[in-house]
């Protein structure tokens, strides 16, 4: 029997792009990601500047997601300009946000608002950040204010964004601010992390008892790279316990499993404190076992050689394009979640500045997120990284990741062929042949199951 050429999603997905304030903003002068910039850290000599000017006008962007038939937008506020001096509280940045989100309602994009996407005030920095647990009421202090402010115009709140990636770069492989390479601070910073995800989610609950509340973290795939070899074998596990898994699960039951539990304290209240999983996922590393690199955890990481690739940065090598892993990280998130929350795909994307790999891309990570759909996985939406290119961390502006073109110089926008084929899936709420024949053929394979994945329907 000839096989349906469609891949319909439930009815209600969520379609968006992800994006954070000091990426798209521009002028954020006042957290430590512009102190790291100004001295001198972003490899490509550039800095933040004015980005791409969401601070004077994002509704131009908005526009353009519209026009994708997006039903969703994620963006995330900036403290460093909600709460400029400790305990001091800036309005007028209020109501700007109150404008943006504003106007997404009044286009049909949801607001799915991140609390924290990298940056903290410079006086919080300077006064350890998350490294000590006594600052942690801080950040809940900055988020009952903001909840308080806009909750009349957004439900869906993303406290923390990637407390696994925060911590490993900026206090294992010190490529982030502050720049410290220290294990067991880096334990401390993601386990204080998760304390603040859960006040916080109790301080929004009270505040907006129907809010939906929850947390992300970057997910990466670790393979060994000779699966024959216990070594390499052991030594992908670790990593993929270090970055992936002990933080989950610790947030999850409130403890550390050994040997994380030596040093670290629980996390109060941590079960149940959420109301669903936020999972960014964009590539997997080889590892092969290298006694040279403890800091590594004996782990040398690499791209398999042939993989189909994202653009290189300076600082990040984005590796591998690797579909299946999102399937994989999806049933994986399922099993030690038990399954107890839908999940969001709140990031996913591809740096790939002539945009000749991104359709296929995209298309082909939807269809393993379909797949996972139809196996029972309780997936609600898909946010791609990112609408337009924007600043890059430590990249500058070297890696592009956007649906849609930036001339930084001009500030032009021209969407890539991936922003009209992710219109069209949007408008469809599914991947049609028709989308794939005039995209990207080449996937047709994967997507509709002549390879050696078999898609089934799922119901609408
Ligand atoms: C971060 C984004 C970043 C993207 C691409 C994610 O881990 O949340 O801020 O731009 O990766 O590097």
């Amino acid at each position: 029997m000839a096989k349906r050429r469609i891949l319909q999603f439930p009815r209600g997905f969520l379609w968006g792009t992800a994006s954070s304030s000091h990426q798209c903003e521009g002028g954020n002068t006042n957290n430590q990601w512009y102190r790291w910039e100004q001295q001198g850290h972003i490899l490509t000599g550039e800095s933040s500047g004015d980005a791409i000017q969401w601070w004077e006008d994002a509704e131009s962007d908005f526009n353009l997601a519209e026009q994708m038939e997006n039903n969703a937008l994620r963006l995330s506020l900036e403290w460093s300009r909600i709460e400029p001096v400790e305990g001091q509280w800036d309005s007028a940045a209020l109501d700007r946000y109150r404008a943006m989100l504003t106007d997404l309602r009044r286009r049909h994009l949801k607001p799915i608002v991140t609390l924290h996407h990298f940056t903290v005030p410079l006086w919080f920095a300077d006064r350890g950040g998350f490294t000590h647990q006594e600052n942690i009421r801080l950040f809940v202090r900055y988020v009952t204010h903001t909840i308080r402010a806009l909750r009349d115009l957004c439900d869906f709140w993303i406290t923390i964004n990637e407390p696994n990636v925060y911590a490993t770069q900026g206090y294992v492989i010190g490529s982030y601010p502050p720049g410290e390479q220290d294990l067991v601070r880096a334990f401390q910073v993601m386990r204080n992390m998760i304390q603040a995800h859960v006040e916080s989610f109790y301080a929004i609950r009270r505040l907006q008892p129907a809010g939906q509340i929850g947390y992300c973290l970057h997910y990466r795939l670790f393979d060994p790279a000779n699966r024959l070899s216990l070594l390499d074998r052991g030594v992908a596990t670790l990593q993929d316990t270090f970055f992936n898994w002990a933080i989950l699960q610790a947030a999850e039951t409130g403890h550390f499993t050994l040997p994380f539990n030596l040093l670290l304290a629980g996390i109060e209240r941590a079960a149940g404190a959420r109301d669903f999983h936020g999972v960014n996922y964009y590539t997997r590393e080889m590892v092969r076992f290298d006694p040279t690199l403890p800091m590594e955890l004996f782990g040398r990481r690499f791209v398999r050689p042939n993989a189909i690739r994202n653009d290189p940065g300076l600082d990040n090598n984005f590796g591998e394009i690797y579909p299946r892993g999102i399937y994989r990280i999806l049933k994986s998130v399922y099993r030690h979640t038990r399954g107890n929350k839908p999940i969001y795909i709140t990031e996913n994307g591809f740096s790939d500045a002539l945009d000749d790999r991104r359709p296929r891309a995209i298309l082909e990570h939807l269809a393993m997120i379909h797949r996972a759909i139809s196996e029972g996985i309780p997936v609600r939406g898909y946010l791609h990284w990112s609408l337009v290119d924007n600043f890059e961390w430590n990249d500058g502006w070297g890696v592009r990741f956007g649906l849609i073109e930036l001339d930084h110089s001009t500030k032009q926008r021209v969407p890539r062929p991936s922003a009209s084929m992710f219109g069209e899936i949007c408008r469809a709420n599914a991947i049609t042949g028709a989308i794939v024949e005039r995209y990207a053929p080449e996937a047709a394979d994967v997507v509709f199951g002549t390879g050696d994945v078999v898609q089934r329907q799922v119901p609408v």
